[in-house]
């Protein structure tokens, strides 16, 4: 069995995951969302004091599985520096602890292996990868084989309902509050410009369509019955911009099989979108299941089982965390 870490951001989760047959025997995650509610967004050093507290009443849960253990895994990168230091300093001691392998998984990594938790991997894929921290587009032909077709220029698509929610003074986290918001709104009301519509450049953007929305808020004022609409419509427009890009990437890469993770994934709307779009390409569309989308420890251990089958360990001196993204 593998013991999987993930600590990257608000979520601080265990997993236990059988290495022969990919099972998952245990799966606990504590999210922060309360706590960074009335700040609008993560406040990272209360997220990692957060996770200090938690990890170590999950990990204690989890202890009858420690005799079976085989390796130890963790996200290392990308994320929040001071949160990632949580989870890899845990995932090191248990290393020790146990005197096994440690595994240092890439968060993006593993939301493309929340495709395949209990199940075996199916490639080559189109990935589609929305979170509160990433979009991006990337041909996945192997764990070994990622590459990326395109990526945003500035915000992330998660992030953008974040910040819109926090205009409005919802909460947080923002995606699910701006989808319920846009449920009753009118998408066509606003005509926020869809970002990069004049590009070639397949790259996404959202800080101008943010500016935009930020605008439409001021003046809409005190009439909260205009903000269904301005939800509605940024949902609208947000969407529009990757079904716009990926259109233009298939006349050149036609999709066969075309996946859409991360935590933005629940996103209704972007997935109806993108099922229309796929018709004329008679494409697969591959999502996880939904309570795997956002952060969790379950798509670590799963990529984890795949590095373990391949001897793909980390040195106590070597593994680091690394905020940024190499991918
Ligand atoms: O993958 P994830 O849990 O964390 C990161 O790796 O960033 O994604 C969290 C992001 C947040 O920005 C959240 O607002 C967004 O996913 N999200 C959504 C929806 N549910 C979550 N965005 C749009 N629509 C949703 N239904
Ligand atoms: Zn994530």
């Amino acid at each position: 069995m593998i013991l999987s870490i993930e600590s990257s951001c608000d979520d601080s989760a265990i997993a236990i995951t059988e290495i022969a047959t990919n099972k998952l025997l245990f799966h606990k995650k504590i999210s922060q969302e309360i706590e960074h509610s009335v700040y609008g967004g993560v406040v990272p050093e209360l997220a990692a004091r957060l996770h200090a507290e938690t990890l170590p009443k999950i990990l204690e849960q989890a202890k009858p599985y420690f005799k079976d253990l085989k390796a130890v895994a963790v996200t290392s990168s990308p994320g929040l520096a001071v949160t990632l230091i949580e989870g890899v300093t845990m995932a090191k001691a248990i290393a020790i602890a146990l005197d096994i392998p440690l595994i240092g998984v890439n968060h993006l990594i593993g939301h493309i292996y929340s495709l395949f938790i209990e199940k075996e991997t199916l490639f080559p894929l189109t990935v589609l990868l929305v979170s509160g921290g990433h979009t991006q587009v990337m041909e996945v032909k192997s764990l070994h084989d990622i590459t990326t077709v395109a990526k945003s220029m500035d915000d992330s698509f998660g992030e953008s309902f974040d910040k819109v929610a926090k205009m409005m003074d919802l909460g947080y986290p923002g995606g699910p509050l701006i989808q319920a918001l846009a449920k009753d709104g009118d998408r066509l009301k606003y005509n926020f410009t869809v970002p990069l519509h004049q590009s070639p450049q397949i790259a996404f953007s959202y800080s101008g369509l943010k500016n935009a929305v930020r605008l439409a808020v001021q003046e809409a004022g005190e009439d909260k019955e205009l903000y269904k609409d301005i939800a509605a419509s940024f949902e609208h427009i947000a969407t529009k911009h990757i079904t716009m890009k990926l259109k233009k990437y298939f006349k050149t890469h036609p999709p066969k099989c075309l996946a859409i993770v991360g935590g933005a994934s629940a996103n209704l709307y972007l997935r109806s979108q993108i099922e229309e779009l796929l018709k004329p390409y008679k494409a697969e569309l591959l999502l996880s299941e939904l309570q795997y989308c956002s952060d969790n420890a379950a798509m670590i251990g799963r990529v984890a089982v795949d590095m373990y089958k391949e001897k793909m360990f980390s040195s106590l001196e070597a593994l680091d965390i690394c905020a940024k993204s190499k991918m």
